[in-house]
């Protein structure tokens, strides 16, 4: 942790692990350490970053004008998979929040992020930008393998990359926009609607809505399907996308990748790559499935959405936005 803390001063990156996905970070006070990130992912330079930070104690440092919800939030949810865009202060300037006057700012639970958060701190650093650890669009890294396949070409013998085993969330922080009335969510993730509305006592408008409509009629060997179509914003950059296309709520056909619900049956020379029980295992396992298609060159993967709410939710934002090429 010392030894890693010390790099991010020096202004090198370091990747580590969070409960959902690698990050990979710099020192967020640190604009050439903070352009390092954008060249080794290959993204735009407008797109803000996620302020990693050890504890709630250094909010007020970062932002501005934290409304009471925020604070319930943060109470009730850090350490934890959310990121909350706040005013931004002083410290969070244009290379970090890409020119925009709010501030994305998160405490992970991880154990080998908060520590590496504390050794930072206690050095002097404020606090460490991270993006998922993958190159600009594609899908996020959810084990260190993962993040050497991705980015090991793009690092530096100065750089490090922290293996913490994988992730136990597997999808990316629900990100919770807190500059008006009234929390809105621009990502969904493992915090949910419910839990915010639950936390905050205050009821959200979603713009994650889910209609009935335009569903095609899905059999799988035979027997019909149930799924429902989900309407997202597309307001944020990811596209979550493996090589392989991504096709939702099909019968999949011999010789294609296939991820579903467990008791789906998967039919003959179909290549099963996931058959979780529960949502969450869903989530856990989406992004090692869908790399596992690439690895196996497989050109399409089918994959039959979750229903329901909870994590479900994030799951199909994830799915909709890897089916779009
Ligand atoms: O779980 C996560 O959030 C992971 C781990 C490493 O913390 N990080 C992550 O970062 O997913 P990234 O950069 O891949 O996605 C963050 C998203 C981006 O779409 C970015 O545009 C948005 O958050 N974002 C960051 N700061 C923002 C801000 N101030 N206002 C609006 N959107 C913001
Ligand atoms: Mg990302």
């Amino acid at each position: 942790m010392a030894d890693a803390a010390a790099k991010l001063l020096a202004g090198n990156l370091v990747a580590f692990p969070t409960e959902t996905v690698y990050g990979l970070g710099a020192d967020a006070c640190n604009a050439e350490a903070v352009a390092k990130i954008y060249s080794a992912k290959g993204r735009p330079t407008d797109h803000p970053l996620i302020v990693h930070v050890a504890s709630m104690g250094v909010l007020s440092e970062w932002a501005d004008h934290v409304p009471e919800y925020a604070i319930s939030l943060a109470r009730d949810f850090w350490p934890g998979p959310m990121t909350l865009v706040i005013r931004r202060s002083k410290l969070a300037r244009d290379f970090v929040t890409g020119g925009q006057d709010t501030v994305g700012i998160r405490v992970p639970a991880h154990p080998v992020a908060l520590g590496l958060l504390e050794a930072f701190a206690q050095i002097g650093g404020k606090g460490i930008a991270a993006p998922s650890a993958n190159r600009f669009g594609s899908v996020s890294p959810t084990n260190a393998q993962a993040v050497v396949a991705e980015l090991g070409e793009y690092l530096t013998y100065q750089d490090r990359i922290l293996d913490g085993g994988p992730c136990d969330v597997g999808l990316e922080s629900t990100i919770i926009d807190c500059t008006g009335d009234a929390p809105e969510i621009l990502r969904p993730g493992a915090i949910t609607e419910e839990m915010i509305n639950k936390s905050t006592n205050i009821k959200i408008g979603s713009k994650f809505v889910y209609t009935d409509e335009d569903l095609p009629g899905i059999t799988i060997n035979g027997k019909p399907i149930e799924i429902q179509a989900i309407r997202v914003s597309g307001s944020l950059e990811n596209h979550y996308s493996p090589k392989a296309t991504v096709l939702l709520d099909q019968s999949p056909l011999p010789g294609q990748g296939f991820i579903a619900m467990a008791g789906v049956v998967s039919g003959e020379g179909v290549i099963r790559l996931a058959e979780p029980t529960t949502h969450d295992e869903f989530a856990r396992i989406l992004y090692t499935a869908l790399r596992a298609a690439d690895e196996q060159g497989l050109e399409t993967v089918v994959v039959l959405q979750p229903k329901g709410t909870g994590i479900a939710v994030a799951i199909r934002d994830r799915l909709v936005k890897a089916s779009r090429k």
